[in-house]
């Protein structure tokens, strides 16, 4: 079996910046409010889970400096796809000349690391380059009169290109996904209707199932959260990141933020948020990076990587 490495990092928002004062313009709210019990100042809104994953995959292969035909496996992670078959999966693999299996995952926000602990499994058994992609226009399937919803959810996209090695274990340390079905009534999407959610609810048990599977990460990665030098969680609420960061003994400084400009992008949320921390030179060579995602279903999942050759 082979490991796997990250070689390419790629980010896409759309153009549209809404701000907090333009929900306040219309509805029962303020930017107090928003920005205090969720962090979330702007957001951006535009374009379509196809059109933002292949944006983002295009700045994953430029970054890499890889042939798309030398990728032969793509996998999505949406929960916003842009019909329900075929997969978006199959509109990106085609846009960016990808050759290899393509196919998405819906673990609704949870889905990049889901999406990538897929694609490193079926790299252990033989493909040898893939590339992982979070997308989704959430701003889509909220009600845009509902300021419960609809202030919470951004638009983007965020991927990156794995390579396999052969000559040691690579650079996936730990990785733990797991379900609960039993509460996905707290947060779901009809067929044809909007985002419902039992925000509170939500919240509580994110934190939760945030510090455990983080914890169960690092525990079986033979780490400690002193070891961590980036963690990059799940975008939803400050509050719930917090939270999580004060229980697991993380430092915000260590901690990749973003939510205050992009909101919750649901599947794009960890990879902006890492894309964003690379730009600003917070990783480097050999450096130990956490992801923590949680979201419907409920699902959750975490995975450590190490940062680099
Ligand atoms: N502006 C003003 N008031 C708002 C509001 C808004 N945009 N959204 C909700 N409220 C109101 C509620 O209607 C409620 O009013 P009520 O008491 O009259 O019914 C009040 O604020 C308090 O609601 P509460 O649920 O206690 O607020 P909260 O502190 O829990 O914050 C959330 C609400 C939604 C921000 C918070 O629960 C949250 O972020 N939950 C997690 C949601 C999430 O991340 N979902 C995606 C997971 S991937």
């Amino acid at each position: 079996m082979s490991g796997i490495r990250v070689v390419g990092l790629g980010a896409a928002l759309p153009e549209k910046i809404v701000t907090n004062a333009a929900f306040a313009a219309r509805l029962d709210t303020t930017d107090a409010w928003i920005a205090e019990r969720t962090g979330i100042l702007e957001r951006r809104m535009g374009g379509t889970t196809s059109s933002l994953a292949t944006q983002a995959g295009a700045a994953a292969l430029a970054n890499s400096g890889i042939d798309p035909a030398d990728i032969d496996l793509l996998v999505l992670a949406t929960s916003s796809p842009d019909q329900l078959m075929p997969a978006t999966a199959c509109t990106v693999q085609q846009a960016l000349g990808i050759s290899g299996g393509a196919f998405d995952v819906n673990a609704a926000c949870t889905g990049f690391v889901y999406a990538m602990v897929s694609a490193a499994g079926i790299m252990a058994i033989g493909a040898r380059r893939a590339m992982v992609i979070g997308s989704d226009v959430l701003s889509t399937m909220t009600d845009p009169n509902d300021r419960n919803t609809a202030v919470l959810f951004g638009d983007g996209a965020g991927a990156v290109i794995l390579e396999t090695v052969d000559d040691g274990p690579g650079n996936l340390l730990a990785w733990d996904l797991a379900a609960d079905g039993s509460t996905r009534h707290l947060l779901y999407i009809d067929h044809g209707g909007y985002l419902q959610m039992d925000g509170k609810e939500v919240f509580r048990r994110a934190v939760r199932v945030f510090v455990d599977s983080a914890q169960k990460t690092l525990r079986d990665a033979g780490l400690t959260p002193d070891d961590v030098a980036l963690l990059v969680p799940h975008q939803a609420n400050s509050r719930i990141i917090g939270a999580a960061c004060d229980r697991l003994g993380i430092s915000l400084e260590r901690t990749a933020v973003n939510l205050d400009r992009v909101g919750n992008t649901s599947a794009g949320s960890i990879p902006l948020a890492l894309a964003d921390a690379v730009a600003e030179g917070r990783l480097h060579d050999g450096d130990v990076v956490l992801m923590v995602g949680f979201g419907a279903g409920m699902t959750w999942a975490s995975v450590a990587l190490k940062w680099g050759p």
